[in-house]
């Protein structure tokens, strides 16, 4: 996967730009505030099919204009290809996306189409924070691999949207509630499953790469530990059986018939996969309460490369790398660790650094006030 081209008008602080990238290292060097941040918003808008900062997306047309578009050109196996989005400041109107020049209706037939893998310093709290980092990094990463997977997975929250209404409405009106309510649950356990054994092999497949990675990233001091993950769903079952549906189906199914005073209490779905979790451990130890921030680094970017691999065992290419402020955290030793790992792949990195030594050559992109001159 190669992304050759981007051409922003009215993108956030660009007025209209092109950019071209080089197939290997690519530094967006400027000072705070520039717009370096913005041209990979820009490029993942593309691979995700929506902002990684926002969800307003009106919030991204430059002030004072009525629209927005990004298109990209990019590489995949050998064919070139393009994305174009354009944003109106209307609300009510839907961005405009087109593949290849034919217009897409759903997001799930362009995600998978360009991939790419983001790595910021927010992801630090992939480790430290809630479980929702941790299950929106399994959502991105398998949705780009498998189109379906983000069609359960919306799917899956809509009918947990209209459940939920259920429960609230509950004690006003029971009759519906108890006449609607083994429908929704149905409808949601059969998601849940198809999404908790998509989850859980990914999660099995990813763990043994990223420990990988992640002694590879480590400093001396390091080096004996082993990190482990593990699917926690709330299917209240053991990791390997997420992988038979149609007993996770029946699990799910139980605790969202079961349950229905504690939910109508709660006002909301109490099982399910939007409450599940990966947990990581480090030598046995739950990193959330005892990792450092230097433990902490390496796995989420070890995480984060071993998204990367991923695609490339299921697609063939490795995806784009974008990396936000990432080398500025680094210290020498990991700083050179990681550019070992992503030697041969395109990746596209934000600096303030004046004097950037990556001891590799590379191509650089200022940054001021939303221009980009190379
Ligand atoms: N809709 C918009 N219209 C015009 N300018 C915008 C819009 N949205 C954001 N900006 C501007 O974009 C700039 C921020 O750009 P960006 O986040 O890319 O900075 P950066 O170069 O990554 O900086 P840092 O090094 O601090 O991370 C700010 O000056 C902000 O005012
Ligand atoms: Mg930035």
């Amino acid at each position: 996967m190669l992304c050759k081209k981007v051409e922003l008008q009215n993108f956030r602080n660009a007025e209209c730009e092109v950019i071209e990238f080089d197939n290997g290292i690519n530094v967006l060097h400027g000072e705070n505030a520039q717009g370096k941040t913005n041209l990979l918003e820009a490029i993942y808008f593309i691979s995700l099919g929506k902002s990684f900062r926002t969800t307003h997306e009106t919030e991204i047309i430059r002030f004072g204009e009525e629209f927005a578009s990004i298109s990209l050109d990019y590489e995949s196996e050998g064919r070139e290809q393009n994305v174009t989005m354009r944003f109106s400041d209307n609300a009510r109107q839907k961005k405009n996306v087109t593949h290849n020049g034919v217009k897409i209706t759903k997001l799930s037939e362009l995600v998978g189409s360009f991939r790419a893998v983001l790595f910021s310093p927010d992801h630090l709290q992939m480790i430290k924070d809630g479980p929702a980092l941790r299950r929106n990094y399994l959502d991105v990463a398998i949705s780009q691999i498998r189109p379906m997977y983000l069609h359960s997975l919306q799917k899956y929250n809509k009918i947990l949207k209209n459940r939920n209404t259920l429960l609230k409405n509950a004690e006003e009106d029971r009759a519906t509630f108890d006449a609607t309510i083994d429908f929704w649950s149905a409808q949601l356990a059969h998601e849940a499953a198809l999404i908790a054994k998509a989850r859980a092999e990914y999660v099995a497949k990813s763990g043994e790469i990223i420990a990988d990675f992640y002694s590879r990233m480590c400093q001396s001091g390091e080096i004996d530990e082993h990190p482990e993950f593990i699917y926690a769903g709330s299917a209240k079952q053991d990791g390997e059986l997420y992988f038979d549906v149609a007993a996770t189906e029946k699990n799910f199914l139980r605790l969202l018939t079961d349950f229905h005073e504690r939910e109508i209490a709660a006002g909301s779905t109490l099982y399910g996969i939007h409450r599940d979790d990966i947990i990581i451990n480090l030598n046995g130890k739950n990193t959330r309460l005892y990792s450092s921030q230097g433990q902490q680094r390496s796995l989420a970017l070890a995480m984060k490369l071993a998204e990367g691999e991923i695609c490339k065992m299921d697609c063939g290419e490795y995806p784009v790398f974008l990396f936000d402020d990432v080398f500025s955290e680094l210290d020498s030793g990991r700083r050179k660790n990681l550019l070992r790992e992503i030697a041969n792949r395109q990746v596209i990195i934000t600096s303030c650094e004046n004097d950037m030594d990556l001891a590799v050559p590379f191509k650089r992109i200022e940054v001021a006030k939303g221009k980009y001159i190379s």
